[in-house]
């Protein structure tokens, strides 16, 4: 399963890359504004930052103010995918990009049926938000399992990228399940390495060596 990290923080994202568990970047306008920057600007700086994917997505709603906005953003860098809403425009939007050769990030799924239409318009990525789902009573990964299950049925290559990520749960589960891409917030992939048994053992281990009083350098 590849990592993308969903931020517009470009020291999160370098910080991230070092680690080399990084395989792309997924942006929206609601990150753009936490970040207080220029939207072109920040994309610029993380597809330098990154060499997978980097999601910027377009704002209007209208297929053809959608196409001039995807013109602008392709136009950065090479690694740009273009996102789009899950909407008919969207989709329509989707068609003539992916067909252009674009790659395109699919949003705000939730449900499974929307995924069908988006691996028929020929998206890159599907995009079903996990948490916002859990957050209204409905079970996120059961829609990743349903995708899945749907994908491989018809062999589609539309890619299941899990989004809307909040815990480390939802990491275990998604490659559980067999989702292609997760992309979550930093704090969560931060997270992944952390365990108590660890942090315990290296505590002793340190000790230990202390005790020793040896040297390796
Ligand atoms: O970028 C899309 C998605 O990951 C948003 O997540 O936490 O705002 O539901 P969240």
């Amino acid at each position: 399963m590849r990592f993308f990290v969903d931020t517009a923080d470009t020291g999160a994202i370098a910080d991230l890359a070092a680690t080399g568990l990084l395989d792309g970047v997924t942006t929206n306008p609601s990150l753009i504004l936490k970040s207080g920057r220029q939207f072109l600007d920040v994309v610029r700086e993380i597809c330098a930052l990154v060499d997978g994917p980097v999601s910027a997505e377009v704002v209007a709603l209208d297929h053809a103010t959608m196409m001039k906005e995807a013109d602008v953003l392709r136009k950065i860098a090479a690694n740009v995918c273009i996102k789009v809403p899950l909407t008919v425009d969207g989709l329509k939007t989707c068609k003539a990009l992916t067909s252009e050769g674009t790659s395109v990030n699919v949003t705000l799924c939730f449900s499974a049926n929307q995924a069908l239409l988006a691996a028929k318009a020929g998206a890159t990525f599907i995009s079903p938000f996990v948490g916002r789902l859990d957050d209204n009573g409905f079970d996120g990964m059961e829609l990743i399992s349903d995708i899945r299950l749907i994908y491989d049925n018809y062999a589609f290559e539309t890619e299941i990228l899990v989004a809307s990520v909040r815990t480390p749960v939802h990491v275990l589960a998604a490659a559980k399940i067999g989702a292609d891409v997760l992309t979550a917030p930093p704090a969560v992939i931060h997270a992944l390495f952390n365990h108590v048994l660890t942090d315990k053992g290296l505590a002793g281990f340190e000790a230990d060596w202390q005790k020793s009083g040896q040297s390796i350098l």
